[in-house]
C-alpha cells in the first residue's frame, strides 16, 4: 500500500509526529507550506483569527495525492478547529482525498481536536478511517510514541 502523510507544522510539533509515523510506515511525507508568515506574535494572533473565520491561504506541497493508496493528513489545532493550510489542502485536493483512503492526526496543547477532525470530515464529505491526538503533556512521558503504534495498527490493516 503506497501511503502518503501530508502535514502541516508551524513550530515542528506536527513534523515531528509525521516523520515518525513516516518512518514506521515507510511512507513518503509532503509538507504543506502556508505562504502567509505566521511567524511572531502577530502571526499567532492572525493565525488564530483566520482559524476561527474558517479561512482559506495560499499553499505549497509538492506530492499528488492522486497516487496513493492513503492519505494521513496531519496539523496542529488553531482555536479549536483546523489550520487554514489543511482546510486549504483538503478543499484543494477533495476529488483525490475521497477517491482514497484517509486518516488524520492532530497535535494540540489539550482540546480542540474533535471539533477539528469533524471540520475537516464536513470539508471532505467522507469520515476519516482513524484519528490520532497527541497533547502537549503527551511528549513528556513518551506517551505519543504509544499513540502513534496505535494509530499505525489501525490505519495498517
Ligand atoms: C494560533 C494558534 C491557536 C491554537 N489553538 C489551540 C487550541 O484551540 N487548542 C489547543 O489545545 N492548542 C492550540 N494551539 C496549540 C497548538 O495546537 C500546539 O502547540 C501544536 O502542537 C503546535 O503544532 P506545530 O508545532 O506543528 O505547529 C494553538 C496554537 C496556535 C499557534
Amino acid at each position: 500500500m503506497k501511503i502518503l502523510i501530508a502535514y502541516y507544522s508551524r513550530t515542528g510539533i506536527t513534523k515531528k509526529v509525521a516523520l515518525l509515523i513516516s518512518k514506521k510506515l515507510k511512507a513518503q511525507c509532503d509538507e504543506i507550506i502556508d505562504k502567509k508568515d505566521r511567524s511572531g506574535a502577530l502571526g499567532w494572533i492572525i493565525a488564530g483569527k483566520d482559524a476561527t473565520q474558517k479561512r482559506t491561504t495560499e499553499i505549497n506541497h509538492k506530492k499528488n495525492p492522486k497516487n496513493y493508496d492513503m492519505i494521513i493528513i496531519g496539523g496542529p489545532v488553531w482555536s479549536w478547529d483546523v489550520t487554514p493550510a489543511v482546510r486549504t489542502y483538503v478543499t484543494n485536493n477533495k476529488k483525490s482525498l475521497k477517491a482514497t483512503r484517509v486518516a488524520f492526526f492532530a497535535t494540540q496543547g489539550s482540546s480542540g481536536a474533535e471539533t477539528k477532525f469533524e471540520s475537516m470530515r464536513k470539508i471532505l464529505g467522507k469520515k476519516p478511517i482513524a484519528t490520532m491526538t497527541i497533547n502537549g503533556k503527551d511528549f513528556k512521558d513518551e506517551e505519543y510514541k504509544k499513540k502513534i503504534d496505535e494509530f499505525i495498527t489501525t490505519v495498517n490493516f
